[in-house]
């Protein structure tokens, strides 16, 4: 399985903030906000991961995250020339992905909730053809939107309907097999001019071969693309990081309980920033004896759903 994280568009909903900086660099709280579509997938098991950003700050990420080393997993790096539509990332792909699956992830979405890593595990091990994430929200009419029949079977999609069939909206998190790059390559630009995931995903249903799996009350997604929101997010992870005392897509200790990275090389990711409480959190973690520790009070790891060995 293969994972891509979309990180390019215009940002044009959050100006002043974007116009010189992209917007999934801007920080959600304490981290850069492509941290969480990052930990997604990490949590995911994808250890080969494509970031696809403007021609101008494709460098920019790169000097954030490396080439993943630090990480112990693979981050390579490509541009789209203009932002015109979500499933261009496929056709850019297409020789990244090959004949694997691929997991793409928008890279101002935010995903939280105890189940969470997973359901979206199962997911893929399950995963044959399409599978993507319905979550109940106020203002469908904002987002591609999904219908049921009354035994949940999906009857429809609509992109941004002006009277939504269901309150369910189809998440920035999509599941394909290497198929999904020749449907990518044969779509027409809609009304608004950009390529549409939705259109992507109804070939699929047209099939009988799309999967969508409900996201229930217990789960968090937001995505951070307009001050509110990105506001809300911010409030919404120094919330929940305050109460518990861990940290939300935090990418080191994920790297660090998944075994891509030891001690020693987690402890030197902190004290590089030791004097944010990101980096103390690091080095707490690393200055625990033994990772077993852990594992005494807990089953699993209350964040990461990582079970004892
Ligand atoms: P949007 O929020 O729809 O668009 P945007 O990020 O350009 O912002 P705005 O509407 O304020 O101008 O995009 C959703 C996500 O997908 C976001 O993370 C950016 C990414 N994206 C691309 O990288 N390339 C694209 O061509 C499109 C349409 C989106």
């Amino acid at each position: 399985m293969k994972g891509i994280i979309l990180a390019g568009g215009s940002g044009t909903r959050l100006s002043p903030s974007t116009i010189s900086v992209n917007k999934h660099l801007l920080a959600v709280y304490d981290k850069p906000m492509i941290y969480y579509p990052l930990s997604v997938l990490m949590l995911a098991q994808i250890e080969d991961i494509l970031i696809i950003s403007t021609p101008e700050d494709v460098n920019r990420f790169e000097s954030l995250l490396g080439n993943g080393e630090s990480l112990g997993i693979s981050i390579t790096y490509q541009s789209q020339e203009d932002p015109d539509g979500i499933p261009e990332a496929l056709v850019i792909g297409e020789d990244f992905i090959g004949d694997d699956d691929v997991t793409l992830i928008l890279g101002d979405n935010i995903f939280y909730g105890q189940g969470f890593t997973t359901l979206l595990r199962k997911a893929i091990q399950q995963h044959e053809h399409a599978t993507v994430f319905g979550y109940r929200v106020k203002d469908p009419e904002r987002f591609g939107v999904v219908e049921f029949d009354e035994r949940k079977k999906v009857v429809s999609l609509e992109e941004k309907p002006d009277d939504p069939k269901s309150d369910f909206a189809v998440t920035g998190l999509y599941i394909y097999d290497h198929h999904a790059v020749d449907i990518a390559k044969h779509l027409s630009p809609s009304e608004r001019g950009e390529l549409e995931i939705t259109d992507l995903n109804k070939e699929y249903l047209e099939k009988q071969q799309l999967d969508v799996q409900l996201l229930g009350r217990g789960f968090a997604w937001m995505d951070a693309g307009t001050h509110d929101s990105l506001f809300e997010a911010s409030e919404f992870v120094k919330n929940i990081q305050q109460r518990q005392g861990f940290k939300l897509a935090c990418i080191e200790e994920i790297a660090y309980y998944m075994g891509h990275i030891d001690k020693q090389e987690l402890m030197q990711i902190g004290h590089f920033m030791a004097k944010t409480d990101y980096g103390q959190y690091l080095i707490d973690i690393a200055n625990r004896r033994h990772i077993e520790q852990y594992w005494e009070e807990f089953d699993s790891h209350p964040m990461l759903e990582v079970t004892k060995p």
